[in-house]
């Protein structure tokens, strides 16, 4: 692999601990995907913030390279492991608030915005269509690569950070052309109606490719809240990172060759959906996975407005789109309703097993896959009925 004079030197300790401990990740990275040199990259999103995934050693690792590491480009964070501000009320025990907020400092001390969001695109961290990218939450990849144009790899937690303390990563994957091209095609046979069909299908999908890159044909419009749960369910059933929507994404195009071909009908859909049902009364109901947009805080605003949650009703969103909905006057009316907001967090990523919760509906394919792997029961249903469900009395 091809080093610049620069990145010898990187690695060589010449830019202190930290930047030698990021070029040593990133030229192993490099010399396992057979990369031929450095790319630099524009923004980065860090993935690894709650303590629940980290632990004490992944603690330490962070507490060691905020020694003098620090982040060369933007850089922004993904969800904790609780609000940072309302963990009390969220029913988080101390010791974990203690380490969760010592993590939250190291990343700070890195020169990390603590924007706590796995939607960092609705948050400021808005990279640009072609712009080299190392982005290491799963949902937020596959819409940067499929939805912006952007380009990045699926990182995991550590090259993600390696690659903002030396604002480069190795040039192989996602970041090259020719690998971009689809490789299936799934024929859409069916109305897709609102954000949780194209999140089943998704799910659906994202089993049958595992890491492929599938083009969807016959879908004729897709909203925002559609491309972001469908970027999630693909990155969670299966290991994908992009996909194509013939005639809606930016890149579609590079799909005009003949593919083994999927469809995808009423009878897949129903069957994914009834696939992500357990039998259960919901105790525990959220939505914002991942996070919310503004749109959907003016929906659950729309629906909440004079009625009363009569169960515990997280909304996960970030800082910034909450500020939006309070600017907008969404929040007070969620609020007024007994719903909590979960900022900085999420249902997947807090504690909620160890909160005495068993049955939790989602109007998320991504949320139902981790929660069941967490061991708790899941009901997957659209938004509107999440509300419904939590102002039910049970
Ligand atoms: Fe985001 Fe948590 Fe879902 S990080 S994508 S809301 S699992």
């Amino acid at each position: 692999m091809h080093l610049t004079r620069e990145e010898e030197g990187m690695l060589a300790g010449e830019q202190g601990h930290a930047t030698r401990k990021a070029m040593q990740i990133l030229v192993a990275l490099g010399k396992i995907y057979d990369a031929d040199r450095m790319v630099r990259v524009s923004s980065v999103q860090v993935s690894g913030v709650s303590y629940k995934n980290l632990g004490d050693a992944g603690l330490e690792y962070l507490s060691e390279l905020a020694k003098d590491g620090r982040a060369r480009v933007k850089t922004t964070l993904n969800p904790a492991g609780m609000s940072l501000t309302d963990w009390k009320s969220q029913g988080i025990n101390g010791g974990f608030a203690e380490k969760q907020l010592k993590v939250i400092e190291a990343y700070r001390k890195l020169g990390v915005e603590i924007s706590c969001t796995c939607t960092p695109y609705l948050a400021g961290n808005e990279p640009g269509f072609g712009q080299h990218i190392a982005w290491g939450e799963s949902s937020a990849v596959v819409y940067a690569n499929s939805v912006i144009g952007a380009r990045t790899n699926r990182e995991g937690g550590p090259s993600a950070l390696a690659a903002s303390l030396a604002g480069r990563t190795p040039l192989y994957g996602l970041h090259i052309q020719e690998n971009r091209v689809p490789t299936v095609a799934v024929d859409v046979e069916t109305q897709l109606e609102q954000p949780e069909d194209f999140a089943a299908m998704g799910y659906f999908v994202g089993r049958a490719v595992k890491d492929g890159i599938p083009l969807f044909r016959g879908v004729a419009r897709a909203t925002l809240e559609d491309l972001k749960t469908i970027s999630a369910a693909l990155a969670s059933s299966g290991g994908v990172a992009m996909f194509h929507l013939e005639g809606l994404t930016p890149e579609a195009a590079l799909g005009a060759r003949s593919l083994e071909a999927l469809t995808f009908t009423k009878k897949e859909l129903t069957e994914t959906k009834s696939m992500l049902n357990d039998e259960g009364t919901p105790d525990f109901i959220s939505v914002g996975c991942p996070h919310c947009s503004l749109a959907e805080l003016a929906m659950l605003a729309r629906l909440l407005s004079g009625r009363r949650v009569k169960r515990e009703f997280w909304i996960c969103c970030s800082r910034e789109v909450k500020r939006q909905g309070d600017e907008a006057g969404y929040s007070s009316l969620i609020e007024g309703s007994g719903a909590k907001f979960a900022l900085d967090t999420c249902m997947v990523v807090a504690p909620v097993e160890e909160l005495g919760y068993k049955v939790v509906a989602t109007n998320s394919a991504k949320a139902c896959h981790y929660l069941r792997n967490a061991g708790l029961k899941v009901r997957f249903m659209p938004l509107e009925e999440c509300v419904t469900e939590a102002t039910r009395s049970s």
